[in-house]
Protein backbone atom coordinates (compact mmCIF):
# COMPACT_ATOMS: atom_id res chain seq x y z
CA UNK A 1 0.00 0.00 0.00
CA UNK A 2 1.65 3.46 -0.94
CA UNK A 3 2.00 6.21 1.63
CA UNK A 4 -0.19 8.96 1.70
CA UNK A 5 2.23 12.03 2.13
CA UNK A 6 1.98 15.67 2.42
CA UNK A 7 5.70 17.21 1.57
CA UNK A 8 5.73 20.36 0.20
CA UNK A 9 1.95 21.22 1.78
CA UNK A 10 1.41 23.74 4.42
CA UNK A 11 -1.55 23.58 6.73
CA UNK A 12 -3.45 25.21 8.91
CA UNK A 13 -5.14 23.15 12.00
CA UNK A 14 -7.28 25.55 13.83
CA UNK A 15 -8.31 24.27 17.36
CA UNK A 16 -5.46 21.91 17.40
CA UNK A 17 -4.32 22.16 21.26
CA UNK A 18 -6.81 19.76 22.07
CA UNK A 19 -8.54 16.82 21.10
CA UNK A 20 -9.00 16.44 17.28
CA UNK A 21 -7.45 19.08 16.25
CA UNK A 22 -4.36 18.21 18.00
CA UNK A 23 -4.50 14.84 16.19
CA UNK A 24 -5.36 16.32 12.71
CA UNK A 25 -2.46 17.97 13.39
CA UNK A 26 0.13 15.11 14.26
CA UNK A 27 -0.87 13.15 11.45
CA UNK A 28 -0.41 15.79 8.83
CA UNK A 29 3.55 16.55 10.31
CA UNK A 30 3.89 13.16 10.47
CA UNK A 31 3.35 12.88 6.67
CA UNK A 32 5.81 15.62 5.85
CA UNK A 33 3.73 19.02 6.40
CA UNK A 34 4.13 22.03 7.72
CA UNK A 35 2.00 22.47 10.27
CA UNK A 36 0.34 25.95 11.74
CA UNK A 37 -1.39 24.72 15.33
CA UNK A 38 -3.48 27.38 16.05
CA UNK A 39 -5.46 27.62 19.01
CA UNK A 40 -6.95 30.01 21.48
CA UNK A 41 -6.31 27.91 24.76
CA UNK A 42 -9.65 28.56 26.22
CA UNK A 43 -11.89 25.78 28.26
CA UNK A 44 -14.49 23.63 26.81
CA UNK A 45 -17.19 26.83 26.86
CA UNK A 46 -14.20 28.99 24.92
CA UNK A 47 -13.75 30.65 28.62
CA UNK A 48 -10.00 31.82 29.06
CA UNK A 49 -7.19 31.82 26.88
CA UNK A 50 -3.60 30.58 27.07
CA UNK A 51 -0.63 30.18 24.27
CA UNK A 52 0.08 26.82 25.81
CA UNK A 53 -1.84 24.18 24.27
CA UNK A 54 -0.55 24.98 21.12
CA UNK A 55 2.72 25.37 21.82
CA UNK A 56 2.88 22.24 23.38
CA UNK A 57 1.52 20.56 20.07
CA UNK A 58 4.53 22.29 17.94
CA UNK A 59 6.87 20.72 20.58
CA UNK A 60 5.16 17.31 20.47
CA UNK A 61 5.78 17.75 15.99
CA UNK A 62 9.24 19.31 16.34
CA UNK A 63 9.70 16.12 18.98
CA UNK A 64 8.97 13.88 16.13
CA UNK A 65 10.95 15.18 13.77
CA UNK A 66 8.17 17.72 12.23
CA UNK A 67 7.99 21.54 11.65
CA UNK A 68 5.30 23.27 13.15
CA UNK A 69 4.52 26.92 14.37
CA UNK A 70 1.92 27.62 16.99
CA UNK A 71 -0.72 30.85 16.33
CA UNK A 72 -2.74 31.60 19.71
CA UNK A 73 -4.99 33.57 17.69
CA UNK A 74 -8.93 33.81 17.88
CA UNK A 75 -10.84 32.02 14.86
CA UNK A 76 -13.69 34.09 16.08
CA UNK A 77 -12.29 37.86 15.22
CA UNK A 78 -11.37 38.82 11.26
CA UNK A 79 -7.93 39.88 13.10
CA UNK A 80 -7.43 36.52 14.29
CA UNK A 81 -8.60 34.86 11.45
CA UNK A 82 -6.31 36.79 9.66
CA UNK A 83 -2.93 36.47 11.47
CA UNK A 84 -3.84 32.84 11.45
CA UNK A 85 -3.10 32.67 7.52
CA UNK A 86 -0.63 35.18 8.09
CA UNK A 87 1.34 32.81 10.36
CA UNK A 88 1.12 30.10 7.40
CA UNK A 89 2.59 32.09 4.99
CA UNK A 90 5.27 34.47 6.77
CA UNK A 91 6.54 31.10 8.18
CA UNK A 92 6.27 28.78 5.58
CA UNK A 93 5.73 31.05 2.21
CA UNK A 94 2.49 29.21 1.33
CA UNK A 95 -0.80 27.88 2.27
CA UNK A 96 -2.56 24.47 1.04
CA UNK A 97 -4.46 22.90 3.55
CA UNK A 98 -7.40 24.71 6.11
CA UNK A 99 -8.68 22.51 8.53
CA UNK A 100 -11.31 23.95 10.26
CA UNK A 101 -11.86 22.42 13.67
CA UNK A 102 -11.81 25.20 16.54
CA UNK A 103 -15.11 24.96 18.38
CA UNK A 104 -16.61 25.34 21.94
CA UNK A 105 -19.85 24.38 23.50
CA UNK A 106 -22.91 25.97 25.69
CA UNK A 107 -25.41 23.63 26.12
CA UNK A 108 -28.52 24.63 27.02
CA UNK A 109 -32.58 23.70 26.54
CA UNK A 110 -33.65 25.74 24.00
CA UNK A 111 -36.25 27.53 26.92
CA UNK A 112 -32.83 27.97 28.56
CA UNK A 113 -30.71 29.45 25.82
CA UNK A 114 -29.72 33.05 25.94
CA UNK A 115 -29.16 35.00 22.61
CA UNK A 116 -25.61 35.26 24.11
CA UNK A 117 -25.10 31.68 24.21
CA UNK A 118 -25.95 30.94 20.87
CA UNK A 119 -24.09 34.26 19.30
CA UNK A 120 -21.05 32.80 20.74
CA UNK A 121 -21.42 29.18 19.56
CA UNK A 122 -22.35 30.70 15.85
CA UNK A 123 -18.89 32.62 16.13
CA UNK A 124 -16.23 30.02 16.70
CA UNK A 125 -17.99 27.40 14.54
CA UNK A 126 -19.59 29.06 11.55
CA UNK A 127 -18.13 32.71 11.43
CA UNK A 128 -14.50 30.80 12.46
CA UNK A 129 -14.99 28.55 9.40
CA UNK A 130 -15.64 31.65 7.18
CA UNK A 131 -13.21 34.19 8.98
CA UNK A 132 -10.52 31.65 8.73
CA UNK A 133 -11.47 30.36 5.06
CA UNK A 134 -12.03 34.13 4.04
CA UNK A 135 -8.71 35.06 4.82
CA UNK A 136 -7.16 31.72 2.64
CA UNK A 137 -9.16 31.54 -0.37
CA UNK A 138 -7.51 34.63 -2.14
CA UNK A 139 -4.16 32.40 -1.87
CA UNK A 140 -5.77 29.10 -2.54
CA UNK A 141 -7.46 30.12 -5.58
CA UNK A 142 -4.39 32.28 -7.12
CA UNK A 143 -2.25 29.28 -6.72
CA UNK A 144 -4.65 27.12 -8.33
CA UNK A 145 -4.92 24.42 -5.37
CA UNK A 146 -6.86 24.09 -2.19
CA UNK A 147 -7.79 22.06 0.27
CA UNK A 148 -10.51 22.98 3.09
CA UNK A 149 -12.18 20.29 5.55
CA UNK A 150 -14.71 22.08 8.05
CA UNK A 151 -15.93 19.99 10.94
CA UNK A 152 -19.45 19.53 11.25
CA UNK A 153 -21.64 17.47 13.29
CA UNK A 154 -24.24 14.55 13.92
CA UNK A 155 -25.87 17.37 16.01
CA UNK A 156 -26.04 19.75 13.55
CA UNK A 157 -27.19 17.04 10.57
CA UNK A 158 -30.38 15.43 12.95
CA UNK A 159 -30.48 18.05 15.67
CA UNK A 160 -29.51 17.12 19.56
CA UNK A 161 -31.24 18.24 22.79
CA UNK A 162 -29.64 20.96 24.28
CA UNK A 163 -27.75 22.51 20.72
CA UNK A 164 -29.44 24.09 19.08
CA UNK A 165 -26.69 26.87 18.96
CA UNK A 166 -24.46 24.25 18.34
CA UNK A 167 -26.59 22.39 15.55
CA UNK A 168 -27.27 25.59 13.34
CA UNK A 169 -23.56 26.50 13.51
CA UNK A 170 -22.83 22.88 12.22
CA UNK A 171 -25.71 22.12 9.62
CA UNK A 172 -24.67 25.89 8.65
CA UNK A 173 -20.94 24.63 7.76
CA UNK A 174 -22.83 21.84 5.55
CA UNK A 175 -24.36 24.74 3.22
CA UNK A 176 -20.74 26.61 3.75
CA UNK A 177 -18.68 23.38 2.46
CA UNK A 178 -21.24 22.91 -0.98
CA UNK A 179 -21.05 26.48 -1.66
CA UNK A 180 -17.25 26.85 -1.55
CA UNK A 181 -17.39 23.35 -3.56
CA UNK A 182 -19.24 25.21 -6.21
CA UNK A 183 -16.77 28.45 -5.90
CA UNK A 184 -13.45 26.67 -5.71
CA UNK A 185 -13.92 24.09 -8.73
CA UNK A 186 -12.37 26.13 -10.99
CA UNK A 187 -9.16 26.26 -9.09
CA UNK A 188 -8.55 22.93 -7.46
CA UNK A 189 -10.35 23.90 -4.43
CA UNK A 190 -12.17 21.54 -2.38
CA UNK A 191 -14.10 21.44 0.05
CA UNK A 192 -15.80 18.72 2.21
CA UNK A 193 -16.93 18.21 6.04
CA UNK A 194 -17.29 15.97 8.50
CA UNK A 195 -19.54 15.01 10.94
CA UNK A 196 -17.33 13.19 13.46
CA UNK A 197 -17.92 11.75 17.04
CA UNK A 198 -14.76 10.64 19.22
CA UNK A 199 -13.75 10.85 22.86
CA UNK A 200 -12.44 14.81 23.80
CA UNK A 201 -12.78 16.93 26.71
CA UNK A 202 -16.01 18.20 25.02
CA UNK A 203 -17.43 14.88 24.66
CA UNK A 204 -16.30 13.18 27.52
CA UNK A 205 -19.63 13.42 29.56
CA UNK A 206 -21.70 12.80 26.70
CA UNK A 207 -20.21 9.79 25.15
CA UNK A 208 -20.93 6.38 26.42
CA UNK A 209 -18.00 5.83 28.84
CA UNK A 210 -17.58 1.63 27.57
CA UNK A 211 -16.48 3.10 24.46
CA UNK A 212 -13.90 5.63 25.66
CA UNK A 213 -10.72 3.63 23.89
CA UNK A 214 -12.97 2.43 20.58
CA UNK A 215 -13.51 6.34 19.95
CA UNK A 216 -10.27 7.66 19.98
CA UNK A 217 -9.68 11.17 17.39
CA UNK A 218 -7.06 8.23 16.05
CA UNK A 219 -9.88 6.87 14.52
CA UNK A 220 -11.15 10.21 13.03
CA UNK A 221 -8.10 12.16 11.72
CA UNK A 222 -7.60 9.83 8.82
CA UNK A 223 -10.85 10.76 7.14
CA UNK A 224 -9.53 14.27 7.58
CA UNK A 225 -5.87 14.06 6.34
CA UNK A 226 -7.71 11.66 3.42
CA UNK A 227 -10.23 15.09 2.47
CA UNK A 228 -7.02 16.93 2.91
CA UNK A 229 -4.81 15.28 0.08
CA UNK A 230 -4.21 16.06 -3.20
CA UNK A 231 -5.53 13.21 -4.72
CA UNK A 232 -8.77 13.15 -3.56
CA UNK A 233 -11.76 14.15 -6.31
CA UNK A 234 -14.93 14.79 -4.38
CA UNK A 235 -15.52 18.28 -3.11
CA UNK A 236 -18.80 19.27 -1.03
CA UNK A 237 -19.32 16.11 0.44
CA UNK A 238 -20.19 15.18 3.88
CA UNK A 239 -18.74 12.24 6.09
CA UNK A 240 -19.69 10.76 9.51
CA UNK A 241 -16.85 9.33 10.67
CA UNK A 242 -15.82 7.75 14.22
CA UNK A 243 -14.75 4.39 15.85
CA UNK A 244 -13.66 3.25 13.12
CA UNK A 245 -16.64 3.55 11.03
CA UNK A 246 -17.15 6.18 7.53
CA UNK A 247 -20.09 7.08 5.85
CA UNK A 248 -21.58 9.87 3.17
CA UNK A 249 -23.75 12.16 4.94
CA UNK A 250 -26.73 12.70 1.97
CA UNK A 251 -28.94 15.54 1.36
CA UNK A 252 -31.56 13.91 -0.57
CA UNK A 253 -34.90 14.87 -1.73
CA UNK A 254 -37.73 12.48 -1.99
CA UNK A 255 -39.97 12.22 -5.61
CA UNK A 256 -42.38 14.22 -3.68
CA UNK A 257 -45.81 15.21 -5.30
CA UNK A 258 -46.79 18.18 -7.72
CA UNK A 259 -49.65 19.73 -9.12
CA UNK A 260 -50.14 22.68 -11.84
CA UNK A 261 -53.86 23.10 -10.79
CA UNK A 262 -54.16 25.70 -7.78
CA UNK A 263 -52.79 24.06 -4.43
CA UNK A 264 -55.14 23.68 -1.95
CA UNK A 265 -54.65 22.48 1.84
CA UNK A 266 -56.90 19.63 1.69
CA UNK A 267 -54.59 18.62 -1.98
CA UNK A 268 -51.46 18.81 0.61
CA UNK A 269 -53.68 16.53 3.14
CA UNK A 270 -54.33 14.01 0.36
CA UNK A 271 -50.81 13.95 -1.08
CA UNK A 272 -49.46 13.66 2.55
CA UNK A 273 -47.93 9.86 2.24
CA UNK A 274 -46.30 10.49 -1.76
CA UNK A 275 -45.12 14.06 -0.18
CA UNK A 276 -43.44 12.43 2.59
CA UNK A 277 -42.22 9.45 0.93
CA UNK A 278 -38.17 9.16 1.33
CA UNK A 279 -38.16 6.56 -1.77
CA UNK A 280 -37.43 6.98 -4.25
CA UNK A 281 -34.67 10.07 -3.77
CA UNK A 282 -32.18 12.41 -5.47
CA UNK A 283 -29.04 13.69 -4.38
CA UNK A 284 -28.70 16.86 -6.37
CA UNK A 285 -25.39 18.41 -7.52
CA UNK A 286 -26.40 21.95 -7.08
CA UNK A 287 -29.47 24.30 -6.83
CA UNK A 288 -29.88 24.41 -10.77
CA UNK A 289 -30.27 20.35 -10.93
CA UNK A 290 -32.79 20.48 -7.90
CA UNK A 291 -34.93 22.55 -9.93
CA UNK A 292 -35.19 20.12 -12.55
CA UNK A 293 -38.41 17.87 -11.25
CA UNK A 294 -39.98 21.42 -10.73
CA UNK A 295 -39.14 22.79 -14.42
CA UNK A 296 -40.23 19.57 -15.64
CA UNK A 297 -43.45 20.05 -14.12
CA UNK A 298 -44.29 23.63 -15.04
CA UNK A 299 -43.75 22.59 -18.75
CA UNK A 300 -46.03 19.90 -18.95
P1 LIG B 1 -11.81 20.06 22.07
O1 LIG B 1 -12.46 20.95 23.06
O2 LIG B 1 -10.88 19.02 22.56
O3 LIG B 1 -11.06 20.90 20.98
C1 LIG B 1 -11.53 22.13 20.48
C2 LIG B 1 -10.34 23.06 20.42
O4 LIG B 1 -10.75 24.29 19.81
C3 LIG B 1 -9.80 23.40 21.81
O5 LIG B 1 -8.42 23.10 21.86
C4 LIG B 1 -10.09 24.88 21.95
O6 LIG B 1 -9.12 25.57 22.73
C5 LIG B 1 -10.08 25.35 20.51
N1 LIG B 1 -10.82 26.60 20.34
C6 LIG B 1 -12.03 26.90 20.87
N2 LIG B 1 -12.40 28.14 20.51
C7 LIG B 1 -11.40 28.64 19.73
C8 LIG B 1 -11.22 29.87 19.05
N3 LIG B 1 -12.14 30.83 19.12
N4 LIG B 1 -10.08 30.03 18.33
C9 LIG B 1 -9.16 29.06 18.27
N5 LIG B 1 -9.26 27.89 18.93
C10 LIG B 1 -10.38 27.67 19.63
O7 LIG B 1 -13.01 19.36 21.24
P2 LIG B 1 -12.99 18.32 20.03
O8 LIG B 1 -13.95 17.27 20.37
O9 LIG B 1 -11.62 17.97 19.63
O10 LIG B 1 -13.68 19.21 18.89
C11 LIG B 1 -13.08 19.54 17.66
C12 LIG B 1 -14.16 19.86 16.66
O11 LIG B 1 -14.91 18.68 16.38
C13 LIG B 1 -15.17 20.90 17.12
O12 LIG B 1 -15.53 21.73 16.03
C14 LIG B 1 -16.35 20.07 17.56
O13 LIG B 1 -17.55 20.78 17.52
C15 LIG B 1 -16.30 18.97 16.53
N6 LIG B 1 -17.03 17.78 16.89
C16 LIG B 1 -16.54 16.94 17.85
C17 LIG B 1 -17.24 15.81 18.19
C18 LIG B 1 -16.72 14.82 19.13
O14 LIG B 1 -17.37 13.74 19.25
N7 LIG B 1 -15.60 15.05 19.81
C19 LIG B 1 -18.56 15.53 17.59
C20 LIG B 1 -18.95 16.44 16.56
C21 LIG B 1 -18.20 17.52 16.25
Amino acid sequence: MSELRYDGRVAVVTGAGHGLGRQHALELAARGAKVVVNDLGGDRAGVGSSAGPAQDVVEEIKKNGGEAVANPDNVATAEGAQAIIQTALDTFGKLDIVINNAGILRDKSFKNMAPEEFDSVIAVHLRGSFLVSSAAWSHLRDQGYGRIVNTSSPAGLFGNFGQANYATAKMGLVGFTKTLAHEGKKYNVKANAIAPVAWTRMTEDLLPADFSEKLGVDKVTPLVAYLAHESIEVSGEVYTVGGGRVARILVAEGAGWGTNDALSVEAIRDNWEAINAAEPYTVYKNVGEQMGPLIQQLSS
